[in-house]
């Protein structure tokens, strides 16, 4: 499906671009870099935010303790949360 009409972007290429490590996307601007384009008019930024929301709480899943430790998804997910990561 397509989540980003200005960059014909499709929730199967957001996803793909999310993985874990330091230089995992944050945000939806920093997801459509990662796809090689840039925000336009901003309507799809909720739609991908929930992918990456999506994302964390299967990270939250999926993770030990020790590995969401240095996991930047879990770090996304506190700081939205307001805790200091
Ligand atoms: S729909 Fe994504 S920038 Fe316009």
């Amino acid at each position: 499906m397509i989540v980003c009409s200005c960059n014909v972007l499709s929730d199967r290429a957001v996803r793909a671009c999310l993985h874990r490590g330091p230089d995992c996307p944050r945000t939806p601007a920093q997801v459509q870099a990662c796809l090689g384009c840039s925000p336009k008019c901003g309507r799809c930024a909720r739609t991908i935010r929930g992918i990456l929301q999506n994302a964390l709480d299967e990270a939250a899943h999926a993770c030990t303790a020790t590995c969401a430790s240095s996991c930047s998804l879990v770090k996304v997910q506190t700081a939205e949360e307001g805790i200091a990561a």
